[in-house]
């Protein structure tokens, strides 16, 4: 069952951390070279309206595995040593996945929102400016999502 759990942990950060990583470093570069503001805007406003929904349902598989990890190894280690502790490591990754859905319930409940309100209005600069936004907080989000699994991998 654990080994269950442990994988739709993984594949949920998969989804999450290969979706960042591929709109980070192949699309958003991509469309910067090749298109002009409005169609840009419009080309990672239809991605972002079909990824964020992922990253939502990957969201609450992460902190259900997560949790729910966590908190068996703790009451087994417990069980066996009379003590209540986790590896360091787990301690990190709790805090870097927690930082990281506060970034993206900003980006999903503030900057998006802004972005989207901004291209029905056909504002570009505001829509460029809430772009920009996104992008910076979702370059945050890679990285202590890096954080989070070196952590998990190396600290003991
Ligand atoms: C509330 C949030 C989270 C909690 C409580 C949590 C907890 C855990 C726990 C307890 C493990 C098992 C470690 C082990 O068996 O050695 C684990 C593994 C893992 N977690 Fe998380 N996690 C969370 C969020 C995240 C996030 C956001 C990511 C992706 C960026 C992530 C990626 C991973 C990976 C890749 C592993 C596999 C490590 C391995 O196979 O040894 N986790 N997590």
């Amino acid at each position: 069952m654990i080994d269950f759990v442990k994988l739709i942990h993984l594949v949920a950060a998969i989804f999450w951390m290969g979706g960042m990583g591929f709109m980070l470093l192949a699309l958003r570069p991509a469309a910067v070279a090749l298109l002009q503001p409005p169609e840009r805007l419009m080309l990672m406003g239809a991605v972002w309206k079909r990824f964020f929904p992922i990253v939502l349902v990957s969201i609450v598989a992460l902190f259900t595995t997560g949790t729910n990890l966590y908190t068996t190894a703790f009451k087994a280690i417990k069980a066996a040593t009379g003590q209540g502790a986790v590896p360091l490591g787990w301690n990190l990754m709790l805090v870097f996945g927690l930082l990281m859905m506060v970034v993206f319930a900003y980006i999903y409940w503030v900057a998006y929102p802004k972005f989207k309100r901004a291209m029905a209005a056909l504002d570009w600069p505001t829509a460029g400016k809430a772009a920009a936004q996104v992008h910076t907080w979702m370059v945050i989000n890679f990285a202590l999502g890096w954080l989070a699994i070196v952590a998990v991998r190396l600290v003991r």
